[in-house]
């Protein structure tokens, strides 16, 4: 028996070397559109997936044979989970690989911002010279208040405290020693926004957490804080964080997710002064690329071969047969 393989989001090569000598498995990768990816389906086994497809209910009803979504990354909010679980399609992600990347992404977010980078860069390319527009704010001595302390919470952290910043976090799923040993106090999230001169957001959207930035949190923050966000555009209220930034309240956000993206050309924070964007690149590094799409397609082989299971996210699949 062969089984086939699906992988529409143009995942890095190197995972495509995964399936190279081993036999019983078909491959077919590529950088599909959803109508190609719809007509592919029916004889699909196993998907490896970034973030450019979105495997909602149409598609997986149009994939009869699917038994494994394995997510070249750590969200998997790009699968409707019910559907799969139901259906039994056992979906993994890979936690670990990108997680130094989104960290430094993060981290340079952060700079930028304090440092109005991009702006004069701008600036420059329009041929102007203009030294006072730009002055800026120092990392040194100020709090950083991190959403979410799971791996990449913990990895910038621990680039903050190498910048000499005071760092708390914010964290219901983790005890407060673990945050202690890193030199980080766990605080609730009231006291994070009264504390923090910048905050960065790497939590999970959850219904505790979707738009959580929003007129009512930015009014517990400090004036001035500057906001990053590497993680979900669902996390932020993007019309309640435009209108802190238009009044001077916040003084600046980064942003490199969004709600619907590509974001939409009337998108409240996109073009607005003071806010600086990236175009989802958290993760966008060949180092990381490589770890994830390997991994994903290391899933793959074990679920069609061996019936092996690593990092589901739906344990409940597992059950149905
Ligand atoms: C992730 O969930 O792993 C990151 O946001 C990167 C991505 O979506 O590709």
């Amino acid at each position: 028996m062969t089984y086939q393989v699906l992988s529409p989001d143009n995942a890095h090569a190197r995972a495509l070397d995964v399936f190279a000598n081993i036999e019983g498995i078909q491959l077919t990768a590529g950088s599909f559109k959803r109508d190609q990816v719809l007509s592919m389906l029916a004889e699909t086994d196993a998907i490896i997936l970034r973030s450019a497809t979105t495997v909602d209910a149409e598609l997986l009803n149009a994939a009869p044979k699917l038994k494994v979504i394995a997510r070249a990354g750590v969200g998997v909010d790009n699968v409707d989970l019910d559907v799969a679980t139901a259906r039994g399609i056992i979906v993994m992600n890979t936690p670990d690989g990108n997680t130094i990347a989104t960290a430094e992404h993060t981290f340079g977010l952060m700079l930028a911002l304090a440092r109005h980078i991009p702006q004069a860069y701008g600036s420059m390319q329009q041929g102007k010279w203009e030294r006072k527009s730009f002055m800026g704010v120092e990392l040194r001595g100020k709090t950083l208040g991190i959403v979410g302390f799971g791996r990449i919470g913990r990895a910038v952290a621990k680039r903050a405290l190498a910048f000499e910043m005071t760092v708390v976090a914010y964290d219901p799923y983790i005890p407060a020693d673990v945050a202690a040993d890193l030199g980080v106090e766990l605080v609730d999230l009231d006291t994070l926004y009264s504390r923090a001169d910048f905050i960065a957001l790497h939590s999970l959207v959850t219904d505790e957490t979707r738009y959580m930035v929003n007129a009512e949190s930015i009014a517990k923050m400090k004036a001035g804080v500057r906001i990053v966000n590497a993680a979900r555009g669902l996390l932020i209220n993007d019309d309640d964080l435009a209108a802190a930034i238009k009044s001077g309240y916040v003084a600046g956000a980064a942003v490199d997710v969004y709600a619907e993206e590509p974001p939409p050309d009337n998108h409240p924070l996109v073009g607005l002064a003071g806010v600086i964007h990236t175009p989802h690149l958290a993760a966008s590094t060949d180092d990381a690329q490589i770890s994830v799409s390997v991994e994903a397609a290391q899933l793959v082989v074990d679920a069609l071969l061996k019936g092996e299971y690593k990092n589901v996210v739906n344990p409940a699949a597992l059950t149905i047969g």
